[in-house]
C-alpha cells in the first residue's frame, strides 16, 4: 500500500485553490492508501503570526479536513509542531541541501520580496517542508502545481543522502490534479488565487457564505468579447471560471464551452454561483459540527501519537546510517 502525505498551513481561510488543487486529493486517495495529513504550523510561522489567530486557524484547518471527507479513522492527522522530529530531521537535511539550491526556489523570490526582514526560516521552507514528506517514507504527495519545485527539491535532497549513506529515504512523487491543480485569482486571473492576497474578492473562501461567494464570481474579471471559450493567453479570466466550473461540476470544459455556446457571461456566471453554492452547502454545515466538538482535538491527539511512531523509526535508520549518536 502507498504512502500519501500532504499538508496545509494554517495562515488563513482556506480557498476553493486549495481544495481543488490539493484537498480534495486528500479524500480521493484515503481508500486505496496509508494517509497522512498535517497541520504545518511551523512553516506558519517563517512569516510573522498572531499566536492567538494561529491556534484559531490551526483548529480550523483540521475541522475543515475532516468537513471535506478526511476521516481520522482512515488516516492520520495531526499538527506538525505536535511531532518534534519534523524539526529534528529538518536540520539534518539542512546539511544535505546547498544554499545555492534555495536561493532558487521562485517561492521564496516571491514572499522575500512582501517581506521586509525576511526570516532564516522563510529561506529554508522547503527543506522543512522535504522533512515532512522524508519522514514518513513518502511515496505520495498531492498539492497543487506551485509545490512541484519543493517537491521536486525533496527528491533531490532523499537521492543525495540514499547516494551518500545509503538507502535512507524513499523518494517521493508529486500528484497534481487535472483540473484545480492551479486555480487564479478572480480579480487578477494572471496570478495564483492566494489567501494573502489583501483583495477579499480575489477568492472563494470554502466558508464563505452563498452570498460572498456570488459577489465574488459575479464581480470576477473577464473581457470585453463576450463569447465563452477556452484560451489560458487570451481569455484568461473566463478560462479560470471555465476550469473552477469543470473541476467543482465533473463535467470537461468542452462540454461546458458547448453548453454555454451562444449565452452571455453573466447566465454562465450565475450557473457558476449555483454550482459552486452547491459543493461548499455540505462542508459549511458539517465544519460548523466538527469545529465545536470534542472529538477534533481527540482525533489531532491520537494522531500526532501514531505519527510520532512512524516519525522515530525513520529517526532512527537516518541517524544511524549517519553515524549520528550513541
Ligand atoms: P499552502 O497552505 O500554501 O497550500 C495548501 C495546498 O493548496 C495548494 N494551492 C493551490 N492549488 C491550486 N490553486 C491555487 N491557487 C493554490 N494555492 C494553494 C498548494 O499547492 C498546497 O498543496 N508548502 C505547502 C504546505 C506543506 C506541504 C508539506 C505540502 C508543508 N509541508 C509537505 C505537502 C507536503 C503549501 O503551500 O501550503
Amino acid at each position: 500500500m502507498s504512502r500519501v502525505f500532504s499538508g496545509v498551513q494554517p495562515t488563513g481561510n482556506i480557498h476553493i485553490g486549495n481544495y481543488l488543487g490539493a484537498l480534495r486529493q486528500f479524500v480521493d486517495l484515503q481508500d486505496g492508501s496509508e494517509c497522512i495529513y498535517c497541520i504545518v504550523d511551523m512553516h506558519a510561522i517563517t512569516v510573522p503570526q498572531d499566536p492567538k489567530e494561529l491556534k484559531k486557524h490551526i483548529l480550523d484547518v483540521a475541522a475543515l479536513y475532516m468537513a471535506i471527507g478526511v476521516d481520522p479513522k482512515k488516516s492520520i492527522v495531526f499538527v506538525q509542531s505536535d511531532v518534534k522530529q519534523h524539526a529534528e530531521l529538518g536540520w539534518i537535511l539542512n546539511c544535505n541541501t546547498y544554499m545555492g539550491e534555495l536561493s532558487r526556489m521562485t517561492q521564496y523570490k516571491q514572499k522575500k520580496q512582501k517581506s521586509e526582514n525576511p526570516s532564516v526560516g522563510l529561506f529554508d521552507y522547503p527543506v522543512l517542508m522535504a522533512s515532512d514528506i522524508l519522514l514518513y517514507d513518502t511515496d505520495v504527495v498531492p498539492v497543487g502545481n506551485d509545490q512541484k519545485q519543493h517537491i521536486e527539491l525533496a527528491r533531490d535532497i532523499a537521492i543525495r543522502v540514499n547516494g551518500k549513506y545509503g538507502k535512507t529515504f524513499v523518494v517521493p512523487e508529486g500528484r497534481f490534479m487535472k483540473s484545480g491543480a492551479r486555480v487564479m485569482s478572480l480579480d487578477d486571473p494572471t496570478s495564483k488565487m492566494s489567501k494573502s492576497n489583501p483583495n477579499e474578492k480575489s477568492r472563494i473562501c470554502l466558508l464563505d457564505e452563498p452570498g460572498k461567494v456570488k459577489k465574488a464570481i459575479m464581480s470576477a474579471t473577464t473581457d470585453s468579447e463576450g463569447v465563452i471559450r477556452y484560451s489560458i493567453k487570451e481569455k484568461p479570466g473566463i478560462s479560470n471560471l471555465l476550469d473552477i466550473y469543470s473541476a467543482f461540476s465533473g463535467k470537461s470544459v468542452a462540454k461546458i464551452v458547448k453548453e454555454y455556446e451562444g449565452h452571455g457571461y453573466g447566465d454562465f456566471k450565475k450557473d457558476l454561483v449555483e454550482v459552486v453554492n452547491t459543493s461548499l452547502d455540505p462542508i459549511r454545515a458539517r465544519f460548523e459540527e466538527i469545529r465545536n466538538s470534542k472529538e477534533l482535538v481527540e482525533a489531532l491527539k491520537d494522531g500526532a501519537e501514531k505519527a510520532s511512531e512512524i516519525a522515530e523509526r525513520t529517526m532512527k535508520r537516518v541517524k544511524s546510517n549517519m553515524g549520528l549518536g550513541l
